[in-house]
């Protein structure tokens, strides 16, 4: 088969929704460990220095936009492969399943992927536009000055609105990975039996703590547990 052919055939797209997937996954990992520096009660100086070295080191300003090329090429191909099992669906199943053959998240992949789509939107317009558009105010560490980010999150959290719809994102990544986890690494040929069961326990504990920890982060802002 020629590599155009492959790329355009449904094991293809889920291919790539597998590859970007895990790098996507990737990403949040490192996000939520730099953002867990919030957490260091020192008003916001571990978490302004993380972020300045994130958004000044140079290898990772190239990863960023291969972070979006990523992004994007994972939406895309969702879409395109949301609206080919819609359009089968509707033609039917020999032998109809019901909600017997899977999870009502395993089926609501496509929903699930355009609110976080929604939240993706509202959450750039809230850090990353500010952060590479315009020029937050400053702090100083040791002489050392750095945008004052921290600032712009305690702001951002201010509002009940904000917290609960980040929270609702959070709760709509979580149902994401609890399906998107597992199923990439099964795309990419871990057999089943012993080796998929371990890769499904560690994704729902990965799911679940990644959500959690994203969610606790506006939550613990409005709150006032940090400072
Ligand atoms: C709920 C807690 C979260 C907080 C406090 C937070 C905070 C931030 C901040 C401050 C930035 C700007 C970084 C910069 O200066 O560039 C950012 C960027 C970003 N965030 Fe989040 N984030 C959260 C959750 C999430 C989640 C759940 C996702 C994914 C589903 C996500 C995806 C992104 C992406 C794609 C970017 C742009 C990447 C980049 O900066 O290069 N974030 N976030």
């Amino acid at each position: 088969m020629k590599w155009s052919a492959f790329f355009t055939s449904s094991i293809g797209k889920k291919f790539i929704m597998s590859l970007t997937g895990i790098f996507l996954i990737s990403f949040l990992v490192v996000h939520v460990g730099v953002n867990a520096c919030i957490w260091a009660n020192d008003g916001g100086q571990m978490f302004n220095l993380a972020s300045h070295f994130m958004g000044t080191t140079v290898v990772i300003r190239i990863l960023e936009v291969g972070l979006f090329a990523g992004l994007l090429l994972h939406i895309i191909q969702g879409l395109v492969l949301e609206v080919q099992n819609r359009s089968r669906r509707k033609k039917g199943y020999a032998v109809p399943m019901g909600n017997k053959g899977s999870k009502w998240y395993s089926r609501s992949m496509g929903l699930l992927g355009t609110l976080l789509l929604f939240f993706l939107i509202m959450h750039l317009s809230h850090f990353w536009v500010p952060s590479r558009f315009t020029d937050l105010p400053t702090v100083e560490y040791n002489g050392k000055e750095v945008a004052n980010q921290y600032a712009d999150i305690i702001g951002v959290f201010q509002s009940p609105l904000v917290v609960s719809l980040y929270v609702l994102g959070c709760i709509s990544l979580m149902y994401h990975l609890l399906h998107g986890f597992q199923s990439a690494f099964r795309t990419l040929g871990v057999p089943n039996g012993k080796y998929i069961s371990l890769v499904k326990t560690f994704g729902v504990g990965f799911s679940v703590i990644i959500s959690l920890a994203f969610a606790m982060m506006p939550v613990s802002v409005y709150l006032g547990w940090i400072n």
